[in-house]
């Protein structure tokens, strides 16, 4: 079946051989899909000939970008902690409640209390609303289990909704995340559980893509998380690292050198860092929804941009430190806070983004070849997009070439 959608007043190709900053915008433009791919992509005027039997959608002169990608979340977990964000607003910082057991603790407990159901009945809520913002792809993390049944069972959940849900699950096992309080004593000794018991039983299940370790004061050492990454390289697990958020511990250098996909956070990495992340092409994904809530420095964007590094925004969507899950919000800030322009915003959570989970080449392009996910935008143009914030700017989602996603006022 061929779809076409003709009338675009903005397209977005994001193709992947341009610098971030130039995001392939198309006035008056069309697109041609067919078998859940684009086939073809350019001005309106050059659009070949209708194929008998297409099915024609008139944009209306908005604007249509690749499907958004959320390359890193904490979707899973139960409860919330408004009442930390209350105490954060009074002078206390993101440290000190961890410290005195709130904090990932005690959504560890939360989580580990919740049932299946439950956990995934949240998730699928906010999955829902992830698709009517444009967002066709999520990265998702455990990590509020710490032993091996509950990171396994959080793992589960993203299995089961990414066989059901419209939109594609990237599962990320984030075991070392903070240490369990029945082993506050002795960190070695759950570091050897998470290599030893979880990362088999996760890899021989392919129950995850990547693993991701949180590497700071007060979470894992650098010595700690190079161990559990390197495990998990030979598992055959990609790699990605919680760096650098609340000081300067070399997590940038460490996810370079160990060749990880992406260093996540990143807002103190220092010059050296920066330096290495770029010679090993190693994606900055940077979560300025977290700063935002924790009153944190942002990531310097703009250096790792000249450096040559590849930035990418993502929502972080936790209920401690990002409890948002709007990525138009983060590529707002990004915008704002980053100094990032539109165009370098929006490849962050397209072309960049894929990246970031390693699906460049699939996904994040609205090129010939690449999957037919895209989401048509209420605005005109991409300045206007990010400029003029709405609530929910997105009138309709496509997935694979299918529409999953109408605004009740708009019929494709
Ligand atoms: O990415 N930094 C560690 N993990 C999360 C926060 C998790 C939480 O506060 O529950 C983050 O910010
Ligand atoms: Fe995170």
């Amino acid at each position: 079946m061929t779809t076409i959608i003709r009338n675009i007043g903005q397209l977005a190709t994001c193709p992947p051989g341009n610098p971030q900053s130039d995001a392939g915008l198309l006035d008056t433009a069309a697109l041609v899909i067919d078998g859940g791919q684009l086939r073809w992509a350019g001005p309106e005027r050059d659009l070949p000939r209708p194929v008998p039997g297409a099915e024609t959608f008139d944009a209306r002169g908005r604007l249509v970008v690749p499907g958004l990608i959320d390359c890193h979340t904490h979707l899973c977990f139960g409860g919330w902690r408004g009442d930390e964000f209350e105490q954060r607003l009074l002078g206390a910082s993101y440290a000190d409640i961890a410290a005195a057991g709130g904090g990932i603790r005690r959504t560890v407990a939360q989580t580990r209390a919740a049932s299946t159901d439950e956990l995934t009945t949240r998730a699928r809520a906010v999955l829902d609303a992830m698709l009517a913002l444009g967002v066709t792809t999520v990265e998702c993390k455990s990590g509020y289990g710490l032993d091996a049944g509950q990171e396994i069972r959080q793992l589960e959940v993203y299995a089961t909704l990414d066989h059901e849900h419209a939109i594609d699950l990237v599962p990320t096992f984030l075991g070392a995340h903070a240490l369990p309080e029945e082993h506050a004593t002795d960190p070695d000794a759950y570091v050897d559980l998470v290599c030893e018991r979880m990362l088999p039983e996760i890899a021989r299940r392919e129950l995850a893509r990547f693993c991701d370790v949180f590497v700071e004061h007060g979470a894992f050492s650098p010595a700690q998380g190079r161990r559990v990454l390197e495990h998990a390289a030979r598992l055959g697990l990609g790699l990605k690292v919680h760096a650098d958020q609340l000081s300067d511990g070399g997590g940038a250098a460490l996810a370079a050198e160990l060749g990880a996909v992406s260093a996540e956070h990143l807002e103190y990495a220092n010059d050296d860092g920066i330096e290495a992340l770029a010679a090993a092409g190693t994606v900055a994904v940077s979560l300025p929804l977290a700063s935002l809530y924790l009153g944190e420095r942002f990531l310097p964007a703009r250096r790792m941009l000249a450096a040559g590094v590849a930035v990418a925004i993502a929502t972080d969507f936790n209920p401690g430190s990002a409890p948002s899950f709007h990525l138009p919000l983060a590529m707002l800030l990004g915008c704002l806070r980053q100094s990032m322009t539109c165009e370098e915003a929006l490849m962050g959570v397209t072309r960049v983004a894929a990246q970031a989970i390693s699906a460049d080449g699939q996904l994040g392009s609205l090129q010939p070849g690449f999957q037919a996910d895209l989401a048509v935008i209420d605005a005109p143009s991409l300045t206007h997009w990010l400029y003029h914030f709405q609530p929910n700017a997105c009138l309709a989602t496509m997935k694979a070439g299918r529409w999953v996603h109408t605004r009740e006022d708009w019929t494709p």
